[in-house]
């Protein structure tokens, strides 16, 4: 039997997948940094999502640990290198939200084209502002998307339905291939220049850290809308705000940001901004794929068989 610790919210199906393999499930969420290196030590697997930053130290604390599983896509709150140095394997779900994200995704753009959470919030407050809520369509409107792996395709294939002309940047991906969808490869100056609507799905990487700013900004065809359902930290959000308030950015929706929560973010406030608290993946159906998938990835890791890539 292994000590499996759970440091945020799982699904209840992959937790019980553990303990029916004899597993002891130790769930203390919502610890802070201090109390996960007093938490660790002991513990055979360590299964996070994206708040619980799994650094070299606690790796170094966690001696026991033989695998980390990250419930979700990205892996920017682990430290993989120093996990690999000490032999822990790090796995993931990187299928198990990209729906739940490209639809997120979808939700953000017809709400910073028609100004849904403003109007709804007036509408709260008891104003009936027909006037001062005129939104556009997105039909016929140029879509860029910024980085064309799963999710970005999704995205594609969604906006596609809606009427939007698609381009797309994404060094990694052959202009063959982005063609073959419909979808014209463009630097990033030109995606800026060229696209109404844009919407990024990177990885955060120090390539891709603070790339949406002042110079994009500065490029950008004027009146442009953003929306981020990535990750953040991607956009500079000290220009964004800048560029909301004199009109380069005609709108910007964010789930994510470079602090979570962004309790001193320029952006709160700003009339053109729209938020969620990074939503993205939060759906029954996502939440159920990652926690079963990120537990048989635990419960193969633990039984030291192979771990397919999920
Ligand atoms: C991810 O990278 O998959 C998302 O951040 C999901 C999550 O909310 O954990």
């Amino acid at each position: 039997m292994a000590r499996v610790l759970v440091t945020e919210k799982i699904a209840d199906g992959g937790l019980d997948a553990l303990r029916a393999a004899g597993h002891d499930v130790d769930v203390q969420t919502g610890l802070e940094p201090a109390q996960l290196l007093e938490a660790v030590p002991g513990a055979h697997a360590l299964i996070i999502r994206s708040s619980t930053q799994v650094t070299a130290e606690v790796l170094e604390a966690g001696r026991d640990l033989v695998v980390v599983g990250r419930a979700g896509i990205g892996l920017d709150n682990v430290d993989v290198e120093a996990a690999t140095r000490r032999g822990v394997m790090v796995v993931n779900a990187p299928q198990s939200n990209i729906l739940s994200t490209a639809e997120h995704t979808m939700a953000m753009l017809l709400s910073v084209a028609r100004h849904i959470p403003q109007a709804h919030a007036a509408l709260a407050d008891g104003r009936w502002e027909r006037s001062k809520w005129v939104g556009v369509e997105l039909a016929d409107k140029t879509l860029g998307i910024v980085g064309l792996g799963r999710i970005g395709k999704l995205v594609a294939q969604r906006a596609s339905a809606f009427g939007m002309r698609i381009v797309a940047h994404d060094p990694f991906v052959a202009p063959e291939r982005a063609r073959q969808l419909n979808i014209d490869l463009v630097d990033l100056d030109t995606l800026a220049a060229t696209a109404d609507f844009v919407t990024l799905h990177v990885v955060k990487t120090p390539e891709t850290i603070g790339m949406i700013g002042e110079d994009f900004f500065d490029r950008a065809r004027p009146g442009i809308r953003i929306v981020n359902v990535s990750r953040g930290g991607v956009i500079d959000e000290a220009a964004l705000a800048a560029a909301l308030e004199d009109g380069r950015c005609g709108g910007a929706a964010l789930d994510v940001y470079a602090e979570e929560p962004p309790t001193d973010s320029p952006l709160l406030g700003l009339p053109g901004f729209v938020g969620t608290p990074h939503l993205g993946a939060s759906t029954r159906e996502a939440q159920d794929k990652a926690g079963d998938t990120i537990a048989e990835q635990v419960r193969l890791a633990l039984a030291g068989e192979f771990v397919p890539f999920a």
